[in-house]
């Protein structure tokens, strides 16, 4: 499975220590930068990233900055992506069942890089359940036009 992942400046840390989590777990890892702590803006970041994952170049993608809001908002505006801000297991896991999210969006100055991994690990592990929400993600496309 091939990951993009990216960070402002606000998701730095966490985006190194979330890269080293899923090398360590087979994940093939696509890094969008930002490639230095310095300050930088989250849009850019963010478009690189879900343009990858709306190509298809990537499996799924994952973003981080101060609270992964400005990332979500970001990513949310290219055709194709649901991204999603997490901070909890019950969402992370729904937001896959439910809502195929093809994002997750993490903020580092909100949550410690232990939950984020068990949360990145949730979101890379839970596939969409489809059925009734597949419906539900059609009308979520369907504003898109
Ligand atoms: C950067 O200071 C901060 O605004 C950014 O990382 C993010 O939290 C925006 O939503």
């Amino acid at each position: 499975m091939k990951i993009a992942i990216g960070s402002d400046h606000g998701g730095f840390e966490l985006k190194t220590k979330l890269i080293a989590h899923l090398n360590e777990n087979g994940y093939e890892v696509d890094d969008c930068g930002t490639y230095e702590p310095k300050s930088c803006n989250y849009p850019e970041i963010a478009k690189k990233v879900a343009d990858k994952v709306a190509a298809g170049e990537v499996d799924k993608g994952i973003l981080c900055c101060g609270t992964g809001i400005g990332m979500s908002l970001a990513a949310n505006k290219v055709k194709g992506i649901r991204a999603a801000v997490v901070s909890d297991a019950f969402s992370t896991k729904y937001t896959r069942l439910h809502n195929d999210t093809n994002i997750l969006c993490l903020g580092e100055r909100v949550i410690g890089p232990g939950l984020a991994a068990m949360l990145v690990d949730i979101f890379l592990t839970t596939e969409f359940e489809g059925g009734r929400h597949q419906v539900r993600v059609d009308m979520i496309k369907e504003l898109e036009k």
